[in-house]
């Protein structure tokens, strides 16, 4: 049977520090469900001792979700992680996610720390998480840039103290995806607890590397990828949800490995996060780009013709998206209106199809075409502002 493979979801947490990508608690919350249909293992909700907001938001999702764990973000020290649990406290399976830095370069220039006292610092604040929850995870930030004997020690330790999880991330998405592998098989290798914990890892996409590096730390024997949708995240964002996903899904042969992702549901998962933040889908995106599954040359529309594997490795509809069949104008009738709806995320009661289905008549009596942008704003001005 294929390992099992992880999916932290850290958009609304790693995401939300995105440049305008800031949402707010309603907005959290409905993306939260949208992930929690999605079947992502964990939702990191945000950083509670980051402010009055953050800490709300985190315990207005831990009490909205069920089936999917629920983690907050705090430093390795007591007072951040008090704050952490008080905002996690009521999800059905909470997690403390506690991290600090372990390069050379962070521990003299930002903690002003000696090694050993990271270390001290590390096992003392995974203890203390631990004596809240059994869930604990413990992230060596910076890692990339951390010398691997060190590295080995600090996992270790982490372990010792009781982290189940030990996240390795490249932090300034400066690793490659060979030497992160070699890197990640390293730990495993040599960290003498590594079957107490898994290991995960959490990469930047600052040259652009953020899936391939997850990819490459799969192979080497990482099973929790922290990923955000759309890749959205600090700087040049996160590895992208949706492209780890498929990449796992299409080359099951290589990987050997799956998740618990709906796959129908990443388009939707995609186009809500894209509404609720105002930023377009980029057309190129992979996955879910409007162009991802165009043909443009003649050469390659012939081909899909014939059969549609020439040029394509994935169906739309695997990721939930039927958007090239289904045209919606005047002449569209209630059923797939409702169809219309659900691939853009939203289900709706008989009631809502019905008020959806009269504004996209009206709509397309005025206008020539109806695109799916249009089809979601009457979904939020005329089904749900008038609910409100
Ligand atoms: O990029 C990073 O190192 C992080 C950690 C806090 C996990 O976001
Ligand atoms: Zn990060």
């Amino acid at each position: 049977m294929a390992d099992r493979v992880y999916v932290f979801d850290t958009t609304l947490r790693d995401g939300e520090q995105s440049p305008g990508a800031t949402m707010n608690l309603d907005e959290k919350i409905r993306m939260a469900r949208q992930l929690e249909t999605l079947g992502v293992d964990v939702i990191e909700a945000g950083f509670p001792i980051a402010s009055q907001g953050d800490f709300e938001a985190v315990q207005a999702i831990a009490r909205a979700v069920e089936s999917v764990q629920v983690a907050g973000l705090c430093r390795a020290v007591t007072g951040d992680i008090d704050r952490c649990w008080e905002a996690i406290k009521e999800a059905r399976n909470p997690r403390i996610h506690t991290f600090l830095a372990t390069s050379d370069i962070h521990m003299k220039y930002k903690l002003g720390k000696e090694p050993e006292q990271v270390v001290e610092m590390i096992d003392k604040a995974v203890r203390h998480a631990k004596s809240y929850t059994q869930n604990v995870e413990f992230s060596a930030e910076d890692a990339s840039r951390s010398d691997w004997d060190f590295l080995v020690r600090v996992t270790e330790t982490a372990i010792e103290a009781g982290a189940t999880v030990v996240n390795i991330p490249d932090t300034v998405g400066y690793t490659q995806p060979f030497e992160y592998y070699d890197m990640i098989k390293y730990l495993m290798d040599n960290v003498r607890n590594i079957d107490d914990a898994i290991i995960s890892v959490h990469c930047h996409n600052d040259l652009g590397s953020a899936v391939a590096n997850s990819l490459a730390a799969i192979k080497a024997g990482a099973r929790q990828v922290e990923c955000t949708v759309l890749g959205i995240g600090e700087r040049a964002g996160n590895a992208a949800l949706e492209d780890l996903v498929m990449a796992i899904n299409t080359r099951k042969e290589l990987y050997d490995v799956e998740t618990n992702v709906v796959t129908e549901q990443l388009y939707p998962s995609c186009r809500r996060l894209s509404q609720i933040i105002g930023m377009p889908i980029p057309p190129n995106k992979a996955i879910v780009g409007a162009n991802a599954f165009a043909h443009e040359s003649g050469i390659h529309q012939d081909g899909v013709i014939k059969n549609r594997l020439t040029y394509e490795i994935m169906t739309p509809d695997s990721i939930g998206r039927t958007s090239n069949d289904i045209v919606i104008g005047k002449h569209s009738g209630s059923h797939a209106v409702k169809n219309k709806a659900e691939e853009l995320g939203y289900v709706l009661d008989p009631d809502q199809v019905k008020t959806l289905f009269q504004a996209v008549k009206d709509l397309a009596d005025r206008k020539e075409q109806v695109f799916d942008e249009d089809v979601e704003a009457l979904i939020l001005e005329s089904v749900y502002r008038r609910r409100d």
